[in-house]
């Protein structure tokens, strides 16, 4: 029988299946942790994870079965409306993974450290520990070798690392854009060994952004923890989108590596004319 959602006042959800999720139905199965992510490399069970800045989003991602739901730093570009993700600060962060926390998912909530906020040791380790405490259960940041001591840090003093390669938004402005990385060989030598360091130092799975596919599917060959890729190609161990971008809710930003799977935006915009309608209609 599938199990029923008990959460108060809920009902049954028809769900997607994924371990622990039994025949499509809410899972009342063990919490998913890094630990567990991480011991499904190799498994051949892919990681499908998406972002979420808020109550309502983490709450039905989590009701549809994702694993790993992260607040991701692209709050900045997709909630707040900064330009690039350089302008998020430390309390914005911490405000939406409060949001988020409080829908007490069963998947595992991971938040970006803002930019800026890893350059040293102290600060990484302070910083994750604020996220922590606003409701984080791992942290991200960008980058491999650069930052590896603070990886160690963080890892070190008990916090979940989840590691970010490839294109790194936060340094937007010094690249002058999003460049897909590891054309050039150089480029592909250090993936290789900033994927390692990461997967050495405690990473418990590593989200490759803008890899080409070839070099993506070389480093989910080689590195021991879990590769979740976003625009990297079909072959990464897991895949991660920013949830508006699937769900068609930001029709000003076009990307190549997702096909939006609804227009919620041209269907909201429909909704609210409607409506709109309907109320300047009633008779006085
Ligand atoms: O900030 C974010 O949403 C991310 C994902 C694109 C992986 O880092």
């Amino acid at each position: 029988m599938p199990t029923k959602v008990t959460t108060k006042g809920a009902t049954e959800f028809p769900l997607v299946d994924w371990p622990g999720c039994r025949n499509g139905y809410l899972m009342t199965g063990p919490k998913v942790t890094a630990d567990s992510l991480r011991a499904l490399k190799g498994s051949g069970q892919k990681i499908a994870a998406l972002t979420a800045y808020d109550f309502p989003m983490t709450r039905l991602l989590d009701q549809a079965g994702i694993p790993l739901i992260l607040v991701g730093d692209s709050l900045g570009m997709v909630v707040l409306g900064y330009p690039d993700t350089t302008h998020v600060t430390m309390p914005e962060m911490e405000h939406h993974v409060r949001a988020a926390a409080r829908a007490k998912p069963r998947a595992l909530l991971a938040a970006d450290m803002p930019y800026r906020s890893y350059d040293t040791v102290a600060d990484a380790v302070a910083n994750a520990q604020r996220l922590v405490a606003a409701g984080a259960e791992a942290v991200k940041a960008e980058g491999g070798r650069e930052i590896l001591e603070q990886v160690r840090a963080m890892v070190a003093s008990g916090i979940p690392f989840l590691g970010h390669l490839g294109m790194l938004p936060q340094h937007v402005l010094e690249e002058g854009g999003y460049h897909v990385k590891g054309k050039q060989e150089p480029e592909h030598q250090a993936l290789l060994a900033d994927a390692q360091a990461l997967a050495a130092a405690g990473a418990f799975a590593i989200v490759l952004e803008l890899v080409t596919a070839p070099v993506a599917r070389e480093l989910t060959q080689v590195v021991p923890v879990p590769t979740i890729g976003i625009g990297s190609g079909p072959d990464c161990d897991g895949q991660i989108l920013v949830t508006p971008d699937l769900l068609g809710m930001l029709p000003w930003f076009s990307l190549k590596h997702v096909k939006p799977r609804l227009n919620a935006a041209e269907q909201m915009r429909t909704v609210v004319r409607e409506w709109k309608a309907g109320v300047e209609a009633l008779k006085r």
